[in-house]
C-alpha cells in the first residue's frame, strides 16, 4: 500500500506571517505521528513538503515566477534552490530527532518542466528507496524549464505526478484548513465544509476553490486540487488540517478526518 503525504508550507513554516522560519515543533510532532502510524499499520510512504516563504517569498521578491531573463535571474534561481534545501535540511534534522530517517531526493536534479509543467521525472531512485522500506522525501523547488529556463514546481505537482506514475492508494494533503469548503474559510466564516467530494458535487466544489491568501505563487487550494484531479482520476485524496495534534496519525491510520475526495 503506497501513501503520499504532503506537509504544506502552511504547516511546516510561518507562511501566514511570511517569515522565513520553520515550525520545528510542528515538524517534530508530525515525525512522531508518522512513526506511531507506521507502528500500527503497514504502508509505504513518500513525504513531500511545501515551501512557505522559503520558496514563495523569494520567488515573489526576485520576480522570477515567469522565467529567467539574465544571469542575475539565474543567480536568484539558485538562491531559491538553496533556500529550499535549507528548509529540507531542517525537516530531515527534526525527523531524525524523533528517530525517523528520511531519504531526500533533490527535485531540481530529477525533474524537468516546460512552461511550469513537469515533462520528465526520474523516479528510479525513489522506487529503490520505497522497495527497501525507506521514506523518500521531496519538496517544492525551482527546476530547469525548457521554455522559461527555470520555473517553480510545487509539492502538489510532484505529488500529482507521483500518485499517477506509482499508482498511490491514497494521497494525504496536510494543510492549515480542515478540508475543502464552499468558500475560502479564512475569508468567509459562513463557509461550509464538504465532507466528501465526488463527481456528483464536483461542479459546486470547482466554483468554491480559490487561491491562498498568503504569499503563494502556486495557486493555493485551487492549484492543489486541480493538479490532483488532472493526474489522479480514480484515486483517493484526503485534505486535512495538519496543524492539529494527532491529525497525521489519524489520517494515516484511516480515521475519519477532513474532506475525502474520490474523483
Ligand atoms: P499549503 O501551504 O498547505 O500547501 P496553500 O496555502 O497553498 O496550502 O492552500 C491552502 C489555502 O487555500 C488555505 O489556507 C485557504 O485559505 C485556501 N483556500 C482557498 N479556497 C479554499 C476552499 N474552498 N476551501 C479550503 N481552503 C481554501
Ligand atoms: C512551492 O512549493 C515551491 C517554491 C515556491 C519554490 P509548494 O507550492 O508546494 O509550497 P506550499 O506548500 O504552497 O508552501
Amino acid at each position: 500500500m503506497l501513501y503520499i503525504l504532503k506537509i504544506g508550507g502552511s504547516v511546516c513554516t510561518e507562511k501566514d506571517e511570511n517569515n522565513l522560519q520553520a515550525k520545528e515543533e510542528t515538524i517534530q510532532r508530525i515525525a512522531r505521528e508518522i512513526k506511531q502510524a507506521m507502528e500500527n499499520k503497514r504502508f509505504q510512504l513518500i513525504l513531500v513538503h511545501g515551501a512557505g516563504p522559503f520558496g514563495h517569498k523569494l520567488v515573489t521578491d526576485f520576480e522570477i515566477d515567469n522565467g529567467l531573463k539574465n544571469e542575475e535571474d539565474f543567480a536568484k534561481f539558485k538562491k531559491v534552490q538553496e533556500s529550499m534545501k535549507q528548509l529540507n535540511g531542517i525537516v530531515l534534522k527534526e525527523f531524525e530527532k524523533e528517530g525517523v530517517e528520511l531519504h531526500p531526493l533533490v527535485p531540481h536534479e530529477v525533474i524537468r518542466q516546460e512552461n511550469k509543467k513537469i515533462t520528465s521525472f526520474d523516479t528510479q531512485i525513489l522506487g529503490q528507496f520505497l522497495s527497501n522500506g525507506k521514506i523518500p522525501t521531496l519538496y517544492g523547488d525551482m527546476v530547469p524549464d525548457s521554455k522559461l529556463k527555470g520555473s517553480v514546481v510545487s509539492g502538489d505537482s510532484i505529488i500529482a505526478w507521483l500518485s499517477r506514475e506509482l499508482k498511490a492508494d491514497t494521497v494525504f494533503l496536510g494543510t492549515d484548513v480542515d478540508g475543502i469548503y464552499s468558500a475560502d474559510p479564512k475569508k468567509d466564516s459562513n463557509a461550509k465544509r464538504f465532507d466528501r467530494i465526488n463527481e456528483s458535487n464536483w461542479l459546486a466544489v470547482e466554483k468554491a476553490l480559490d487561491e491562498a491568501s498568503t504569499v503563494d505563487v502556486t495557486g493555493g487550494m485551487k492549484g492543489k486540487i486541480e493538479k490532483m484531479r488532472e493526474k489522479f482520476k480514480g484515486g483517493k485524496v484526503i485534505v486535512f488540517d495538519a496543524n492539529k495534534e494527532e491529525s497525521v496519525f489519524k489520517a494515516l491510520t484511516g480515521q475519519k478526518i477532513g474532506t475525502l475526495i474520490e474523483f
